[in-house]
């Protein structure tokens, strides 16, 4: 029954407290959300509405403090800190506002370091680098730093290093956000191409225009999910929140 759903979550709540325990805020309060299989989903919502922190829950990055959350039908707090890591180094790959690479680091060794766990060798590692360096299309720029390259192009490395552990979601949190919009449109083209060949994507974002290439548009408030709505690539991909019973989706 969990098998077309790449996550599912039942009243997902996330409260941060001071050291001494009293609360400082219910970041998330209740939220209700599932993700079928080859799914592009946007997250939006003003800021401070709990967008990051249902990602970093999604992503396993952070526990949720109440609720179930099942990631490919598997319960996550059921596992110990070590499987989870496991887990996101294997399921998820993530893509930040700021990048993240490692500037000491060509684009080629950036990719291969989430494969420094996988005990490949040498000859295996770099193959897959550089697999998927060309299909975010740096090739060329592959033995520069990040120093030596667009927002764009650092953009377009660490999508491939998210990729390079072949994960079946990818989760951005607002991965045009420190680029220009003819920029920020290609890295976008590259996450539909991504979606194309059947990745989850789950993307948080405060820019409309990206609602608008994705399938399905959720909105936070204050911790809730207050709309649920097909996005621009939606309408002919029906939205199967709330209805574990629903079929499989076939993503165009
Ligand atoms: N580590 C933390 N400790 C305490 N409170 C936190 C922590 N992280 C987030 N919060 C609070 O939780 C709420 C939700 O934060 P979150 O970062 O999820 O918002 P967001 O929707 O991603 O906002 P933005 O659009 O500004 O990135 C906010 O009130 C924030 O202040
Ligand atoms: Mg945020």
């Amino acid at each position: 029954m969990h098998g077309d759903h790449a996550a599912q979550l039942r009243g997902i709540c996330r409260r941060y407290c001071h050291p001494d325990g009293t609360v400082m805020v219910d970041a998330l309060r209740g939220v209700d959300l599932q993700i079928p299989r080859g799914q592009y989903l946007a997250i939006m919502g003003a800021s401070g509405s709990g967008k990051s922190t249902l990602m970093n829950i999604l992503g396993c990055l952070d526990r949720p403090t109440g609720g179930q959350y099942l990631l490919d039908g598997q319960d996550v707090a059921q596992l110990s800190d070590e499987q989870l890591s496991h887990v996101r180094g294997k399921r998820i790959g993530f893509v930040f506002q700021a990048f993240n690479l490692i500037p000491e680091l060509t684009v080629l060794e950036n990719v291969e370091v989430p494969l420094f766990y996988q005990g490949l060798d040498r000859a295996e590692r770099r193959a897959r680098a550089a697999e998927k360096i060309e299909l975010v299309g740096l090739t060329a720029r592959m033995s520069h730093r990040p120093a030596e390259l667009s927002g764009g192009q650092q953009q377009r490395a660490a999508i491939a290093r998210a990729l390079v552990s072949n994960p079946s979601i990818i989760m951005a949190d607002e991965p045009t956000g420190n680029l220009d919009s003819a920029t920020g449109e290609a890295i976008l083209g590259v996450l539909d191409r991504l979606h194309a060949q059947g990745l989850t994507i789950v993307l948080v974002t405060h820019d409309d225009r990206i609602a608008e290439r994705s399938q399905r548009v959720i909105r936070l408030s204050d911790g809730l999910l207050m709309s649920d709505v097909p996005g621009g690539r939606g309408a002919s991909a029906p939205v199967h929140a709330m209805n574990a019973s629903a079929p499989a989706e076939p993503h165009a």
